[in-house]
């Protein structure tokens, strides 16, 4: 494979999620992706690395939340991107909010907090591509959310016309 074609991957502006998976005696946080697949049903679809702790306990629950990261949240955002130690909750202060039909916590201060179960997974490379569908979710539409590009975040609140 042409190493030039992994650019490719990097052209589309994803949208920022804080992944929360676990419950309150074993969770983890990590920053990732998520991409909308339909829209007669609310599923939505994320890659998570093998290597990731999050992967690990979505395997083992079956769940996870997405919590759309907000403009505020772009220093979390970095922070939970990066390899790091285990208890990133108490390291990085990050408040909870319980969810309201699984285990995972919810990150306070997110635009939206998109409460999922796994529908599907497959393997691709180093990820693991899970399907998962919104059982429940909240939104702070006050707040404006972010999107990455070329390692840079973004503040998405400006119609463009
Ligand atoms: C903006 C951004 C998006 C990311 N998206 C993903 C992703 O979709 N899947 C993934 O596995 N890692 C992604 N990462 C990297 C993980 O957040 C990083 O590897 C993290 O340390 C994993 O945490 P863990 O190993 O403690 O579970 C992303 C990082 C950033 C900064």
């Amino acid at each position: 494979m042409a190493q030039s074609l992994l650019k490719a991957t990097r052209l589309i502006p994803p949208s920022v999620v804080l992944l929360t998976a676990g419950n309150k005696d074993h969770q983890d946080a990590m920053t990732a992706t998520a991409m909308f697949v339909a829209e007669k049903l609310p599923l939505i679809t994320i890659s998570l690395s093998k290597k990731s702790l999050c992967h690990e306990l979505i395997e083992k629950t079956g769940e996870c939340a997405l919590n759309v990261a907000s403009v505020e949240q772009v220093d979390l955002a970095k922070k939970l991107g990066a390899p790091h130690g285990k208890d990133k909750f108490k390291a990085f202060g990050i408040k909870t909010e319980e969810a309201t039909k699984i285990s995972a916590p919810l990150i306070a201060g997110s635009y939206a907090a998109l409460e999922c179960m796994v529908l599907t997974s497959y393997s691709a490379s180093n990820y693991i591509v899970y399907l998962v569908e919104v059982v429940a979710f909240k939104a702070n539409e006050k707040l404006a959310p972010i999107a990455w590009l070329n390692d840079r975040y973004f503040s998405v609140d400006r119609e463009a016309r």
